[in-house]
């Protein structure tokens, strides 16, 4: 029981009250995991049976769970490490710790540490990326089947342009993705990503491998990096002197299409919008990890305006990104549309960390919402967590002032609980050493 609220399709302004539903005093009826019934409290009660158990968390909102479309799983202790811009960082401190992750022991002590973070984040779902060693998909897939998580992740990979030990061969980068899709795929909720890391790191040979795989499992997810950086879209270009550009790469191996996801894809030409459009392909936007690294400004609403427009979802980029917290992320991405002259209104960015993340994975009938008959992942948020959004509550007078006061001042904090599958997982976490 508490305040619902739940979108429907895509907020068209900050005044667009059709686009969700928000129930005053709301109650969730949730059985074996799914959400069975939503709607007025009392009419909720009343369908369910007499004996079932009642939790209040009046005066807190309920919200779906958070969708965080884009982190890296071993990037979790480089956070905020200081680099220039994208591949010095990379070379000097994201490579030498992903390295770390050939250790099972390691990697299975950070996939703890992960879904405890990501679910005190309110973040139910994930879309990651390991590292190069088929342990780290398997320390990570076995975590989220014992936590009863929606989880899509891939083994990256990559055999070039890395230290030795994070690097694969075409042959194995084949052959262990594959284990891995046999190994996890549709075990629990997990879902199994094709992740070629980025262009620079596959050489031709493997690129022609994900190619491979991508069409002996078209249902899967594909994940990869484009158009992050300056220097890297030269570099990367040069390493594929035949393609048109950066997108071209990737179309050439058959990789863009409707379950592709594009990480950052900031600076695009009109040519490499159209062909991410017509394949129906989305572009992730990183906010915190753009502009911690300096890589730009994500033309949102150009990319939107087009006559092809784009399919956009929105990710924290974690270790690039600087924040675990969806509501931290959309903040940042409000004001980067801020700088460029652009809104991001209240109620967009809810949907964008809700349902919108969810139809960009083409899950929304399965998490981003509370409709009846989908997966019981949801937030309890509190509004006043801190003294300074207690304060500024005081003068909220719409359910859109409460969600960009929650976005501009909290963060886990407000976080009251996490369910996942029906279950909490907030205050009962999986268990740190
Ligand atoms: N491009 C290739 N790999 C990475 C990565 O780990 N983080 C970011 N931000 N960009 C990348
Ligand atoms: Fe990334």
């Amino acid at each position: 029981r508490g305040r619902l609220l739940s979108f429907r399709r895509a907020p068209r302004d900050a005044h667009d009250h059709d686009s969700y539903l928000f129930e005053e005093d709301g109650g969730l009826l949730v059985e074996n995991g799914m959400i069975v019934a939503m709607g007025d409290f009392q009419a909720v009660r009343a369908d369910a049976a007499d004996d079932v158990e009642v939790i209040d968390h009046r005066p807190h909102l309920i919200l779906p769970g958070l969708i965080d479309t884009h982190v890296h799983f071993p990037q979790m202790q480089v956070i905020g490490s200081y680099a220039a811009n994208l591949l010095e960082w990379l070379d000097t401190y994201t490579f030498p710790e992903e390295c770390r992750f050939v250790e099972t022991a390691h990697a299975t002590r950070i996939a703890t540490q992960f879904f405890d973070e990501f679910f005190r984040q309110g973040t139910t779902t994930a879309v990651a990326y390991c590292s190069v060693h088929k342990a780290s998909a398997d320390a990570f897939f076995a975590e989220s089947l014992k936590r009863g998580s929606l989880m899509i992740a891939g083994k990256v990979m990559m055999d070039r342009g890395a230290p030795q030990g994070l690097l694969d061969t075409a042959q194995i980068g084949y052959d262990e993705t594959r284990q891995v899709i046999a190994d996890w795929h549709g075990r629990g909720r997990n879902h199994v990503a094709i992740t070629p890391r980025f262009a620079i790191t596959s050489t031709p040979e493997q690129m022609g491998a994900a190619q491979t795989l991508a069409r002996e499992f078209p249902d899967l997810y594909i994940q990869t990096h484009l158009s992050e950086n300056r220097d890297e879209i030269a570099y990367t270009c040069s390493l594929y002197p035949d393609a048109a550009d950066y997108t071209d790469i990737y179309d050439r191996y058959g990789l863009l299409g409707q379950k592709s996801l594009f990480g950052h894809a900031i600076h695009l030409s009109e040519r490499e919008a159209d062909a991410l459009s017509d394949s129906g392909s989305v572009l992730v936007h990183c906010p915190t990890s753009n502009l911690f690294l300096g890589s730009g400004l994500f033309p949102m609403r150009t990319y939107q305006r087009r006559d092809k427009p784009l399919r956009i979802a929105v990710a924290t980029d974690i270790g690039g990104g600087t924040s675990y917290s969806m509501l931290k992320t959309l903040d940042e991405a409000y004001k980067i549309q801020q700088l460029l002259g652009e809104r991001l209104n209240p109620l967009e960015s809810a949907y964008m960390m809700t349902r919108g993340n969810a139809e960009a994975l083409s899950l929304e009938d399965r998490i981003g919402t509370l409709e009846p008959g989908t997966d019981a992942d949801f937030i309890v948020v509190d509004s006043a967590a801190t003294p300074a959004m207690k304060l500024r509550m005081e003068t909220v007078r719409s359910i859109g002032e409460e969600l960009f006061l929650l976005q501009a001042l909290g963060d886990d904090r407000a976080i009251a609980e996490t369910y996942v599958a029906g279950r909490p997982m907030k205050s009962v976490a999986g268990g740190t050493d």
